[in-house]
């Protein structure tokens, strides 16, 4: 039976990905900032030369209490996404992000406010990271969920890039005025403002409001997002099979974060989440998106923020391929493909920058540095179309729903730690090994191929309740699933 695709279901999904805007636009945003000199000057150390700047210590703290603070927050998210509901779960996450925004912009001159606002900011950026896919998934039909749920790194990747244009935007202004990063920090308040009252008038997740008992609500939502009667054959079906399932997980008795480790497949599946989230960071893509500018300015494109922006641009733009990739050729053998990619980039990459970038006499080879963008884009259009938003996607669709928001929870949690580790220890990790440590990113990527064929199952064109089925399936093997969604009628 032909899914019926509402204009409603595919606005909500795009809606939601706004928490994927915040996200991005946060992460965004403070590469710029703290090259400011009014930033510097207010939140600053004085330097015996007159000058304003940061300490490794300041700056580590500015820059890292985000992450603890998403930390924290994702793990929130699941408890409040599943007692409240998802909805409800994601404007509180606007709401933390919104009091942190105005934390930060109220700061005069003390530098741990700014601190302490990124960490709430944080908060709601981490629940929005988790409930975001969650809701997205719950909702999406299931012949175009992967490309829906994608739409969370499309906008990530869009908030990125539109904070590295805000902060070439704002760096014109005075060096003495607020406004250099009181209106970039500012302007992030209006996003969590649009998705916190927008969400008002969006739906429930079905499946939410059928776990809760609330079935009348469940199928009349069901009949608005599939845009067909509320006693449609279509609605019966999906409202059956949540219905089932719920049942059959319902004799799990109650569940805690244990659970996600009990039951069927459960602990391999979160496991494995958080393994792909890991890899996620560990391909190194954010050794690029933190660390590009000093790369670049080996081959004379010295301002810093013109380099943000064409690596936001290459992320952003190649990120729509990936949307399209996720329903053409499913999940598997893109996330196969393109960590064979990222492999041979940083292998290169890595290859050049520690055996040809520096001449003899101290000056740097500036076609060594060409090639050595090139491989970085290269990379980051292999990342962007794959890993960026598949991880998301597979993550989002591989858990039963009783512990569907702890595990994506625990999974999303993995890929803040690998973030913050990375961000934090890569300025000691280059200058104790230099460019060397492209190799150990290259051997991860390498390392991701496998994970993926022998533990990722495919779920192209399968309901929620069909993904689980299939993982619990002792028949069905990874590297068989993919013939196996054919023969169980998935689409092609
Ligand atoms: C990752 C982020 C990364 C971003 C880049 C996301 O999927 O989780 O860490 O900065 O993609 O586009």
């Amino acid at each position: 039976m032909a899914e019926k695709i509402s204009g409603l279901v595919i606005f909500l999904c795009v809606f939601a990905s706004m928490g994927g805007f915040i996200f991005g636009y946060d992460t965004g945003e403070i590469s710029g900032l703290t090259q400011m000199p009014d930033f510097q000057r207010r939140f600053g150390q004085l330097q015996p030369d007159g000058t304003y700047a940061f300490s490794n210590v300041r700056e580590g703290l500015i820059v890292a209490l985000l992450s603890i603070g998403t930390l924290c927050g994702c793990l929130l998210g699941a408890p409040v996404g599943d007692r409240l509901g998802r909805k409800p779960g994601l404007q509180i996450g606007c709401l933390f992000f919104i009091v942190g925004t105005i934390v930060q912009v109220s700061a005069v001159w003390a530098w741990y406010q700014v601190m302490i606002g990124r960490y709430i900011a944080g908060l709601g950026v981490g629940m929005l990271s988790t409930l975001v896919p969650i809701y997205q998934s719950e909702a999406a039909p299931k012949s175009i969920r992967g490309t829906l749920v994608s739409t969370y790194q499309l906008f990530i990747t869009f908030g990125i890039f539109t904070a590295y244009l805000i902060n070439y935007g704002t760096s014109h202004a005075s060096n003495t005025s607020t406004a250099q990063w009181r209106v970039t920090i500012g302007i992030g308040f209006l996003w969590a403002l649009i998705l916190g009252i927008g969400m008002f008038f969006l739906p429930e997740s079905p499946r939410f409001l059928l776990n809760n008992g609330e079935e009348e609500r469940c199928r009349r939502t069901l009949a608005r997002l599939r845009k067909c009667p509320i006693d449609d054959p279509t609605v019966n079906v999906d409202i059956k099979e949540i219905e089932l399932k719920i049942e059959a997980e319902r004799a799990f008795g109650p569940q805690n974060w244990l659970s996600c480790f009990k039951g069927p497949k459960a602990a391999y599946r979160t496991f494995l989440g958080m393994g792909i989230q890991a890899l996620q960071q560990l391909t190194g893509a954010n050794f690029f998106f933190y660390y590009g500018t000093s790369i670049f300015s080996a081959t004379g494109v010295q301002n810093p923020f013109v380099t943000s922006i064409i690596l936001g641009a290459v992320n952003f733009g190649c990120t729509f391929l990936g949307l399209y990739l996720v329903e053409r050729f499913g999940r598997r053998k893109p996330l196969m493909m393109g960590a064979a990619w990222m492999f041979m980039c940083f292998l290169v990459f890595a290859f050049v920058g520690y055996y040809a970038l520096d001449n003899a006499d101290g000056t740097q080879n500036s076609q060594a540095g060409a090639a050595m963008i090139v491989f970085a884009c290269l990379f980051i259009l292999a990342f962007a179309s794959t890993w960026g938003c598949m991880a998301w996607v597979v993550v989002a669709e591989m858990f039963p729903s009783r512990i569907r928001a702890k595990s994506i929870a625990l999974a999303t949690a993995s890929n803040w730690t690998w973030n913050f580790l990375i961000s934090f220890f890569t300025p000691f990790i280059i200058g104790s090994i230099g460019f060397r440590y492209g190799f150990v990113f290259a051997a991860c990527c390498f390392a991701a191929i496998p994970v993926v064929y022998f533990f990722l199952y495919e779920t192209k064109g399968l309901t929620l309740e069909q993904v689980d089925e299939m993982y619990c399936d002792p028949e069905v093997k990874p590297w068989t699933s993919s013939t196996t969604i054919l023969e169980r009628g998935g689409r092609r």
